[in-house]
C-alpha cells in the first residue's frame, strides 16, 4: 500500500542519511517528489550532482540521459542510480551516433575543416542536455558543447563566436525557437533529414545555413498548438501564456514567455497579484504549480492530460527498492558512462557550464 511503501522509503533514507542523495526532476510524479533532497529543471540538477561529492549514491529520479550526466560530473566513486532503468527519454533516441557521425562527414566534405579569416570553424555541433552521452562525447571531441532549455541562448552564441554556422540536435524545436530569438531567418535553418543525400537539402542552402537543425522533438511538448492558446485567450481574458521552448515555434510565438521549467516556475513566482497562467509543459509540474500557488489560477493549455510517460516509470515502489538495496549495501540500476565517452562528454558539459552570460 501507498503508506507501506512511504514508511519503506522514509526508513532507508533516514537509515542511509548523507550517504544517498536523492534529486527528483520538475516532471516527477508528486508520489517521488516528495522524498527528493532537490528538485529543479536538467541544468540545476547536473549542478546538484557536482555539489554532493560525499554522498555515496545519487538517486536520480528523472530519465536515463540525467542520470548519465550525473556520471559524467560526479566522482568516479559515486554511484548514481535510476531508479527504473526504462525510464528514457524518445526525444533523445531521435539522434543517434551512427547519424550523427554520418551527417557530420557530410558536412565536412561539402565545407572542409579549416577556419575562416576571423578563425570560426565551419560547424560547431551543440548538443541538448536530452542527448546520450555518446553525443556529448562526439561534441566535446568535435569543438562542440551542451545547451539546455535554461541556457540555449547562451550557448547557440558561444557557437556562433566559434563557428560559421551550428550543427543543433536532437530537438529541432528548441534550435528553431532559440536560433529565431537571436535574430536567425528561418530560411538559415535548414533541416537535416539523415536518409538523404546532404540531408535532403541542395548545397546552397547548406552554404548559407547558421543553423542545421536536426529532425528530433518532445511528443510531449509536441502537443501544444495556437488553437489552445487562442481558447485560452477567448475564455481567460488577461490569461498568461508561458510555454517550454520545446512547443513548435508558432506556439512559442503565440505565448507571452517561453524557457525552461525553471524559468516558468519563476514567473508564475514573480507576479504579485492574483493571475491565471496557461502553462505549456509536462502536467505533473502545471498541477505541483497550481497547487503551490493557491493565489493564481494555473492549468495546461491541453485539455487531454498529458505526462511525461517516460519520467512517470519512477514509482515510489523502485525508489523504495532501490533505497533498501542501498542499505544492505548492494547499488542497482547503476549508470556508468563508459570512460572514454566520460571524458569527452565532460568537455562539452563544462563548456556549457563555463558559458556564462
Ligand atoms: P528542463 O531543462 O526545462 O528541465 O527540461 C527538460 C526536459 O526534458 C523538458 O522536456
Ligand atoms: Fe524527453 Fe519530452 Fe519527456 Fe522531456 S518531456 S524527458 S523531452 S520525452
Amino acid at each position: 500500500s501507498d503508506a507501506e511503501l512511504d514508511a519503506r522509503i522514509r526508513a532507508a533514507k533516514a537509515t542511509l542519511g548523507d550517504r544517498a542523495v536523492i534529486l527528483g526532476h520538475f516532471y516527477q510524479r508528486d508520489e517521488v517528489i516528495q522524498y527528493a533532497d532537490f528538485v529543479g529543471d536538467s541544468f540545476q540538477l547536473a549542478n546538484a550532482a557536482l555539489t554532493k561529492p560525499d554522498a555515496e549514491a545519487i538517486i536520480f529520479c528523472g530519465v536515463h540521459f540525467m542520470a548519465e550526466t550525473a556520471d559524467i560530473l560526479s566522482t568516479p566513486e559515486q554511484a548514481v542510480i535510476l531508479p527504473n532503468l526504462a525510464a528514457g527519454c524518445s526525444m533523445a533516441d531521435m539522434a543517434d551516433e551512427d547519424s550523427v557521425e554520418e551527417c557530420w562527414e557530410q558536412l565536412e566534405e561539402i565545407f572542409g575543416t579549416e577556419p575562416d579569416e576571423s578563425g570560426r570553424v565551419p560547424v560547431i555541433p551543440v548538443t541538448y542536455m536530452n542527448s546520450s552521452a555518446a553525443l556529448k562525447a562526439f561534441c566535446g571531441r568535435n569543438g562542440g558543447i551542451v545547451c539546455t532549455s535554461s541556457n540555449a541562448k547562451v550557448v547557440l552564441e558561444w557557437a556562433f563566436e566559434r563557428g560559421q554556422r551550428v550543427l543543433f540536435f536532437p530537438d529541432q524545436h528548441l534550435g528553431r525557437n532559440t536560433a529565431k530569438a537571436l535574430g536567425v531567418p528561418l530560411e538559415q535553418m535548414p533541416m537535416w533529414n539523415p536518409r538523404k543525400e546532404f540531408g535532403g537539402n541542395d548545397e546552397q542552402t547548406l552554404m548559407d545555413s547558421r543553423v542545421i537543425l536536426w529532425h528530433g522533438f518532445c511528443s510531449v511538448h509536441k502537443r501544444f498548438n495556437v488553437g489552445q492558446i487562442e481558447k485560452a485567450r477567448q475564455d481567460f481574458p488577461g490569461v498568461k501564456v508561458i510555454v517550454h521552448p520545446e512547443c513548435p515555434m508558432e506556439v512559442v510565438d503565440a505565448a507571452d514567455s517561453a524557457g525552461s521549467t525553471d524559468f516558468i516556475k519563476k514567473a508564475i513566482a514573480a507576479a504579485t497579484e492574483p493571475t491565471t497562467f496557461a502553462i505549456g509543459t509536462e502536467i505533473n509540474m502545471v498541477n505541483r504549480l497550481a497547487a503551490e500557488n493557491p493565489q493564481h489560477t494555473i492549468f495546461c493549455l491541453d485539455p487531454v492530460i498529458c505526462p511525461c510517460s517516460t519520467m512517470y516509470r519512477i514509482h515510489p515502489g523502485y525508489l523504495a527498492w532501490v533505497l533498501e538495496e542501498l542499505v544492505q549495501g548492494r547499488i542497482v540500476n547503476r549508470i556508468t558512462v563508459d570512460d572514454a565517452v566520460q571524458d569527452n562528454a565532460k568537455i562539452a558539459l563544462e563548456r556549457m557550464l563555463a558559458a556564462k552570460p
